[in-house]
């Protein structure tokens, strides 16, 4: 494809190292989409002949064909996508194959290519993304009552519901599809014509082509259409903060599986035995998702890297763009399955989590907030009084709702018996009725807020998939 100006053929190890096709195979279907787009802009443009045009879009049919049936031959020696496509279409139409190129290059295909790719996976991600609100969100409505320890620290801090803590990420999974969607408009414009950096002398319709493409519009800088991987970082970004938020769920669920919390059973299908120890169910599928954020940040931090102080236009630095990017896209889309199912299954041993809201005074906040609310005492001086209480339940090793009376009135006589109705850990979720809060009504109300939503969206996608095509 270059080799005019080569009077030898590049070493094995240059071929290696130079040599892309080995994953950017992938994007084959981009690149023949952008072809067809191209060569009938340059038809129109009376650039090239409509004859040529058409066997070149009929060259490119059958070489998609070849693909699907899996009978291409990839070959490294002709380096990467683009070149293998455009040198298959040379043995099956001849000469017309020569005039596909002209006015672009492989700097604003490559770009092209990879802008497809991503709008397309960022779609796949943000349908799984809704199916796994929808498993969440359909668990916390089936638990909104279930009590459980809320934590900071790690610590337990204050009673809340298990399906208040599901609908916790159901929004971070929400602003992780609003990133998402929100990459996937502003990577939407078309670096087609381009060209190496410079544009082109060629009349050609950039527009055009970008249209055909369904691109809202041409980029409007050559250089910085064939350099930009701004595209890339912004998805990898949104990549690596949905991972943290999966790991975190994964990390929780590991951690609530194990004896020492009991809040949950694995379920079969996703945990896995010990080929040693008997007694072992090990929670490997999230395990898995705690561990794959790992690579997910590394792609973009390695993808960071590459592109700081690479000066414009296109560089071969640029290359590196795709294996990350596909590993980790691939490895967050094989996440969120997992999840997905194990969000289905997800079991919680309700009394067990219950009894454990009970543990460490979780509702000490409850009895401080009752002295500022009855007996209208300073919050600070409430939260005092409510320590010494705490100091006399601990000596006699039991809870808050267990002392008498008469014990609370020897700390502070102003207590009176309408204390007991704040005190448990029920009247504590069922209290916190303020926007956002754990109250089990409350997170009825949002478990079905959000699942009617994600309903709505469903029906949306259903009626744009079985709308007739636009003429
Ligand atoms: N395989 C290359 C890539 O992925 C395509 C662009 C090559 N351009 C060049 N001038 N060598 O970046």
């Amino acid at each position: 494809m270059w080799g005019g100006r080569f009077a030898a053929s590049p070493s094995a190890i240059m071929e290696e190292i130079n040599a892309s096709i080995g994953f950017d195979f992938r994007l084959a279907f981009q690149d023949i989409q952008g072809s067809k787009a191209h060569a009938a802009m340059l038809a129109h443009t009376g650039i090239i002949t409509r004859e040529d045009a058409h066997a070149i879009g009929d060259g490119l049919n059958e070489i998609a064909r070849e693909i699907e049936a899996g009978k291409f031959k990839f070959s490294r020696a002709l380096e990467d996508i683009h070149m293998n496509i455009e040198a298959r279409l040379a043995e099956l139409i001849g000469p017309p194959a020569g005039r596909l190129h002209t006015a672009r290059s492989r700097n604003d295909q490559a770009a092209l290519d990879l802008r497809l790719w991503m709008r397309d996976m960022i779609a796949t991600l943000d349908r799984q993304l809704h199916a796994l609100q929808s498993a969440l969100a359909v668990k916390a409505l089936a638990h909104a009552s279930t009590i459980m320890p809320g934590f900071t620290h790690l610590q337990p801090a204050q009673p809340v519901t298990f399906g208040h803590h599901l609908l916790a990420y159901v929004e971070m999974f929400w602003r992780d599809r609003l990133r998402f969607q929100d990459a996937s408009k502003r990577l939407n414009e078309s670096p087609l014509g381009a060209a190496a950096l410079a544009g082109t002398s060629f009349p050609i319709d950039r527009a055009m082509t970008a249209k055909a493409l369904g691109f809202d519009r041409p980029t409007a800088n050559s250089l910085d259409s064939v350099a930009d991987r701004d595209f890339v970082l912004e998805t990898l970004s949104a990549a690596a903060i949905c991972a943290i938020h999966l790991s975190r769920l994964a990390e929780e669920i590991v951690l609530w599986a194990g004896p020492q919390f009991a809040f949950l059973a694995l379920s079969d299908k996703f945990s896995t035995g010990s080929s040693i120890m008997p007694q072992k169910r090990n929670p490997d599928a999230a395990e898995l998702i705690r561990a794959k954020a790992g690579r997910i940040i590394g792609a973009l931090n390695a993808l960071l890297i590459v592109m700081k102080g690479l000066p414009l236009a296109y560089a071969k630095d640029l290359q590196e763009d795709k294996e990350g990017t596909f590993d980790a896209l691939d490895s967050l889309a094989l996440c969120l399955s997992a999840m997905t199912g194990m969000a289905g299954e997800l079991a919680p041993n309700a009394p067990h989590m219950k009894s454990a809201a009970r543990l460490g005074f979780a509702t000490a906040t409850d009895l401080a907030d009752w002295l500022v609310g009855a007996q209208k005492i300073p919050f600070r001086e409430a939260h005092h009084i409510t320590g010494r209480l705490v100091v006399v339940a601990e000596a006699q090793k039991k809870g808050l709702e267990k002392l008498t009376l008469a014990e609370m009135q020897k700390v502070e006589p102003r207590i009176t018996g309408e204390v007991f109705s704040v005190l448990g850990v029920e009247n504590s979720v069922r209290s916190r009725t303020s926007y956002g809060g754990t109250a089990p009504k409350n997170v009825r109300a949002q478990a079905r807020r959000w699942l009617a939503r994600l309903k709505r969206e469903r029906a949306r996608v259903q009626e744009a998939l079985e709308a007739p095509p636009k003429a």
